[in-house]
């Protein structure tokens, strides 16, 4: 079976909690559980850290053995560049999603990375981001 895996960056664990107005008030826990029995022809993964090494990390270790990554950094986005390298340096293909539209948001958040390297960018349709970036991989 193919496997993708999503990873979520700081903040994300706070999904439902953390500025529903913004992010929405379904927990990411609920919402992955719907997609993965919608989309049960792939192995779908989960990883979130509030930690950069650990996103790192955990992009080398399955960014050769993977089908596809999907990719949310959250703020990490905006100030990483040891992240954009992981990106740049795995095989894997990276989507990169965010909920929110980042460019309707603070100057800050319109830059990113990640997208340089990314396979494609989704970016604004809320949770639907990470759907549409499985969609991607069918
Ligand atoms: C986010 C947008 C980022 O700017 C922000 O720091 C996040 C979430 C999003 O999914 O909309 O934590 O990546």
């Amino acid at each position: 079976m193919k496997k993708l895996i999503i990873i979520n960056g700081p903040n994300l664990n706070l999904l439902s909690k953390r500025e529903p107005k913004i992010y929405g008030s379904l927990s990411f826990i609920e919402f992955l559980s719907v997609v993965k029995e919608k989309y049960s022809n792939f192995q779908i993964d989960y990883f979130q850290s509030n930690i950069e090494g650990e996103l790192i990390d955990k992009l080398h270790e399955v960014g050769f053995t993977y089908y596809g990554i999907i990719l949310n950094s959250a703020a990490y986005t905006h100030t990483s560049v040891g992240i954009g390298d992981a990106v740049k340096a795995i095989e894997t293909p990276v989507i990169e999603v965010h909920i929110s539209n980042t460019f309707s948001r603070e100057k800050f958040r319109h830059k990113s990375y990640i997208s340089a390297h990314a396979k494609g960018v989704i970016i604004g349709f809320g949770l639907q981001s990470y759907e549409l970036a499985i969609q991607s991989f069918l």
